[in-house]
């Protein structure tokens, strides 16, 4: 069948918009038509290389759909069915799998992009064969995708919220909840309050922590911070931001702090503002060859703890359908993420008001 697809063919070069050449579903697939896909900075990161992949790769990977048909030997998914893509694959049997911590499975070591047996899914008019993004590629008007990368979600979801649900919500809140288990009263900074930041700020809410400050450099950033629970601000284009943080902790520092931009610079203000034995947690996704460092003697002395977070240490399955039950509840804001809708077509424009700080999230509808 036919799809048409937002594809990467050259790094830092705009995407281009195709139709494409659509493989039917194999064994433990699905094929899903895609409802809206959010536009995530990871996604802008592939085009620029700093999450690396080969050209020519199909971009996307927040996304929300109904099941049109499923390949041979699936069992708990049918056609119909409503589903947030998750993007990670995981076997539910190895030892990372078997203590909780799915989105750490070392399982597959198939090349990035690639179906899991190996094969692309998506060809194009010349019969080159495009990855998919997390062996998803949501920005495609049609995807097939391994099972195990699938979240079934109650129908009566708006697809485009529940997208959301499939990166940036999960990734932010999850940092706080499931990777620092932010304890009520706490101090936190969350440093970038793009589409992900901001739902760091929401994973404080929820934790009930006492003050939230939130770090950006563009005002209508620390804006929407404030509509998200933000106690405090700080535009780190006009201060800096470790000594803000500081001042408005009577000095010591805080508890915790996200850096949810992936800029080996502010992962060591994250560092370097938290409380002494305080938790410095880095989301943010750094290009593929950056490092960071920090004084050896320091990191013992003063006994802070530096956590890695890859999305939000979530179980997809259980995570997803719970934070959708807050929205419903009322705890949880999904609409006032979205300030633009974009049609696939747009991608390039898309990108363009990202860089700009123009959008919590944009997402792009079908
Ligand atoms: N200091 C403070 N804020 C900054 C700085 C800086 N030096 N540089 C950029 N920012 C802010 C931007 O102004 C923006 O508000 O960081 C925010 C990043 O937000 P988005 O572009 O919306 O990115 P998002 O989709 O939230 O992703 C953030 O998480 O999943 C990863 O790969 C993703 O690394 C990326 C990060
Ligand atoms: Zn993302
Ligand atoms: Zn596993």
């Amino acid at each position: 069948m036919k799809t048409r697809a937002a594809v990467m063919y050259e790094h830092n070069q705009p995407v281009v918009v195709e139709e494409l050449e659509l493989d039917d579903p194999k064994e433990n697939e699905v094929l899903v038509r895609t409802a809206a896909s959010g536009v995530c900075h990871s996604d802008l990161s592939v085009v620029t290389g700093t999450i690396y992949y080969d050209a020519a790769v199909a971009l996307g990977h927040e996304g929300a759909g109904v099941i049109e048909h499923v390949g041979r030997n699936v069992t708990g998914f049918q056609p119909g069915d409503t589903v947030i893509l998750s993007f990670v694959s995981y076997c539910g049997n190895c030892r990372m799998c078997q203590m909780e911590r799915v989105c750490l499975c070392q399982t597959y070591d198939v090349p990035r992009g690639f179906l899991l047996d190996g094969t692309y899914r998506l060809h194009n008019s010349s019969g080159d064969g495009i990855l998919q993004m997390a062996r998803i590629a949501t920005m495609s008007e049609y995807m097939v995708v391994p099972e195990q990368n699938l979240v079934k979600i109650d129908p009566h979801y708006s697809l485009e919220k529940a997208a959301l649900v499939g990166c940036g919500v999960t990734t932010g809140v999850g940092a706080v909840l499931n990777t620092a288990k932010v304890e009520p009263g706490s101090t936190v900074a969350v440093i970038g309050t793009g589409g992900v930041g901001l739902n760091a700020i929401q994973g404080a809410v929820l934790a009930q922590a006492e003050r939230i400050i939130a770090v950006d450099i563009a005002e209508k950033k620390l804006n929407f911070a404030k509509n998200f629970g933000a106690t405090d601000v700080v535009n780190a284009a006009e201060t800096d931001p470790v000594e803000a943080v500081r001042e408005l902790t009577d000095g010591l520092g805080v508890d915790y702090a996200f850096e949810v931009i992936g800029n080996p610079k502010t992962i060591v203000q994250a560092y370097d503002m938290v409380r002494p034995a305080g938790s410095a947690v880095i989301v943010g996704i750094a290009h593929h060859a950056s490092e960071f460092s920090i004084p050896a003697q320091r990191f013992v002395s003063s006994e802070k703890r530096l956590i890695g977070s890859f999305y939000g240490s979530c179980q997809p399955r259980v995570d997803m359908p719970k934070l959708l039950n807050l929205y419903t509840e009322g705890k949880l804001k999904l609409d006032e993420l979205i300030s633009r809708h974009y049609r696939l077509e747009q991608i390039n424009e898309a990108f363009a008001d990202m860089e700009a700080g123009e959008n919590a999230r944009g997402v792009i509808v079908f």
